[in-house]
């Protein structure tokens, strides 16, 4: 289905609120948290938090879209076959940092069209920092427009990354593009919190974002983000994106070629 700018702008609103009103709940938790626990993974937390969040997005968006498919981190998909709308949601991206108050977190809540990411809002409430946007309306951050950095020289770059829960997903190929990647650049990030990653790429903190073993809830937001602030997402080796690979490549566009094939020719050390 095509939506209209207008339609797009109706959703980028209902995300809106219902990520204000998850960033609300996170404020209220933030330090006073009382059940930290493993999902089944060592390190893999959730929290009263992350379902309490959860649960103020899926409200807001039950009174707006009852009709739309939803697949919500902590309460897994409600599937409308019907639906060509498919909601993603993260309550609280950065988990780990956020039971250890360290104030990198987010809510991150991005609109499919059939399989496509076209809304995305990301709110990072310890910052106040709202970052919006939708296919063909450009990104903002707090209201005013927002674009990718001009590095265009890998030296100069600053990067960020991550890695999964999931120590055998990373264990022998992100710590060596770590490694190879900080030599290389002015730095990499290990921030904790990929739909913030991807903001700060959008808003042009940061030069890129690579990531593998990610989950939609987590990038789907942060992917229109950056392609509205005039960046680049593919995977790895540049074809298209594609969201069950776990895997994103996402920088300002300038430096993307450069990363790519960093990526796909580094020698182990
Ligand atoms: C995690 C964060 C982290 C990334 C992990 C994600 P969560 O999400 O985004 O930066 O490296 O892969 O699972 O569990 O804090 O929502
Ligand atoms: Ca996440
Ligand atoms: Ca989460
Ligand atoms: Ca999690």
């Amino acid at each position: 289905v095509q939506s209209s700018p207008s339609q797009l702008q109706v959703f980028l609103d209902i995300a809106t609120e219902a990520a204000l009103c998850a960033g609300a709940v996170l404020q209220t938790h933030w330090g006073k948290l009382e059940n930290i626990r493993e999902k089944g993974r060592p390190g893999d937390l959730v929290t009263e938090a992350d379902k309490a969040a959860e649960g103020a997005v899926l409200e807001v968006l039950r009174r707006h879209v009852p009709d739309h498919s939803i697949l919500a981190e902590e309460s897994g998909q409600f599937d409308n076959a019907q639906s060509n709308y498919l909601w993603a949601i993260d309550p609280l991206d950065g988990t780990t940092n956020y039971a250890h108050q360290y104030p990198f977190f987010a809510v991150s809540i991005g609109l499919l069209i059939d399989g496509v990411p076209q809304v995305g809002v990301v709110f990072d409430p310890i910052h106040n920092q709202l970052f919006r946007a939708a296919k063909g309306l450009g990104a903002t951050c707090n209201r005013q427009p927002i674009r990718v950095s001009q590095t265009a020289d890998l030296e100069k770059s600053l990067l960020v990354t991550g890695f999964a829960y999931d120590r055998r997903q990373t264990f022998d190929t992100n710590y060596r593009e770590f490694c190879h990647l900080t030599h290389l650049t002015q730095g990499v990030r290990r921030d904790g919190a990929a739909a913030l990653d991807l903001a700060y790429v959008a808003c042009g903190h940061l030069d890129g974002y690579w990531e593998r073993g990610l989950s939609t809830w987590d990038i789907a937001a942060g992917i229109v983000l950056v392609e509205e602030a005039g960046g680049k997402v593919t995977a790895y080796d540049r074809t298209p994106f594609d969201l069950a690979s776990g895997r994103i490549l996402a920088t300002n566009g300038h430096l993307h070629n450069a990363l790519s094939h960093e990526l796909m020719t580094m020698k182990s050390p």
